[in-house]
């Protein structure tokens, strides 16, 4: 903002703040260009992404007095992510979630992925598609502002069979949605599950934790797991359990119950079977943070979504802004389709064959609860 020293000097119109934008953001190790493009819009959210992962860096929106805050973790600079174990984020590809003992047979065909979670395979292997530079397309329409971002993955990549053609779409628009677009194509049958793995922090990091946020999942079972967070195949209704969030709760009031699929999960980190009364997008969740009134509501065509409320963040990852990420700092909304789908055949299907087209919408629409 310039500052008015000379008060004879007649005010100069404010340069408008571009609404999208693009630029360099360091590079990997091989020397691979990686961009930073920003999207705003006239209610004042702003969101910055890179073509490393197609990670969200951050999501700054309004609280209910106006003031903005970041409400995501993650880290300052590209290079922070390489490392990026917790998945701070990113888009998750070729398949969000787990994979039992990593491994999944397709027509009489058994495929072997790297093990990167105990047994299991997770978020698309050792090197997913969160690690890889996503060519960046940007555009701005009637609709939004927006990246297209496209990754060829090879034939065999992670041990999956199938060239895979992937594009994610971004799109911020002036409702304040923020609309996520996936499709993928293959060369050969193979399984398909993309999410993005953002963390949120609605306080904007003000609390210490996100456990006072109040949480609706759209979701009347929930699939339980093993001790590798496996899904055992079982439907459980939620009913009289920690997992209804049927009505909205404090993701805190039930954390610590006696519960054996809390125990598993160390807290939250299991797939909800959502209503979907209806084919396209559907209501999956609603989180309400009290003391900024801050809101995001989820749609979504996904069967499902993964709760993780942040237990395996330990206060050894210290984020933007030097802020230590201690235990449930933070919380992931992910929706998908049910962990573990090619080896569960009465889940939904994630197998995608050549020919047809594999499609996904999920809107995270940010508000506040200002009457
Ligand atoms: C998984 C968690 C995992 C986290 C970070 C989530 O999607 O459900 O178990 O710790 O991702 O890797």
């Amino acid at each position: 903002m310039a500052a008015c020293g000379n008060k004879s000097e007649p005010a100069k119109p404010m340069a408008e703040t571009p609404r999208l934008t693009l630029a360099p953001f360091g590079q990997t190790a091989d020397g691979t260009g990686i961009d930073l493009i920003t999207l705003r819009n006239q209610r004042g959210i702003e969101i910055r992404l890179m073509t490393y992962g197609g990670i969200i860096l951050s999501i700054k929106t309004p609280d209910r007095t106006g003031v903005s805050d970041d409400i995501t973790l993650g880290y300052d600079t590209a290079a922070a992510y390489f490392k990026n174990s917790t998945y701070f984020g990113v888009l998750v590809g070729r398949y969000a979630n787990r994979i039992a003992k990593a491994k999944f047979t397709l027509d009489g065909k058994t495929y072997t992925l790297p093990a990167n979670n105990g047994v299991n395979s997770l978020h698309g292997g050792t090197i997913g598609w969160d690690q890889k530079v996503w060519k960046a397309d940007t555009f701005q329409n009637a609709g939004g502002v927006g990246v297209a971002l496209t990754l060829t993955s090879p034939d065999g990549d992670q041990g999956y069979p199938g060239e895979v053609k992937a594009k994610v779409t971004y799109t911020l628009t002036d409702d304040s949605r923020f609309v996520v677009d996936y499709d993928a194509t293959s060369s050969a049958p193979t399984v398909i599950n993309m999410t993005q793995h953002t963390y949120f922090n609605l306080t904007g990091m003000k609390a210490p934790d996100a456990l006072g946020h109040e949480l609706m999942i759209a979701a009347d079972h929930y699939t339980p797991v093993d001790d590798t967070l496996i899904p055992t195949g079982q439907l459980a209704p939620v009913k009289g359990t920690p997992f209804d969030f049927t009505v909205p709760t404090a993701i805190g009031a039930r954390i610590g119950e006696p519960n054996e699929q809390l125990t598993r999960g160390k807290g939250y980190d299991h797939n909800w079977v959502l209503r979907r009364p209806a084919e396209g997008l559907a209501l999956a969740a609603v989180v309400r943070e009290p003391f900024t009134g801050r809101t995001m509501e989820i749609t979504t065509t996904e069967p499902g979504i993964q709760f993780y409320s942040g237990n395996f963040l330990d206060g050894t990852l210290t984020g933007k802004g030097g802020k230590v990420y201690a235990q449930r700092t933070g919380f992931c909304l992910e929706t998908q389709h049910f962990p573990d789908s090619p080896n569960q055949p009465k889940f939904p299907s994630t197998v995608l064959r050549p020919g047809s087209r594999y499609t996904s919408q999920t809107v995270f629409k940010f508000g506040t609860d200002k009457k």
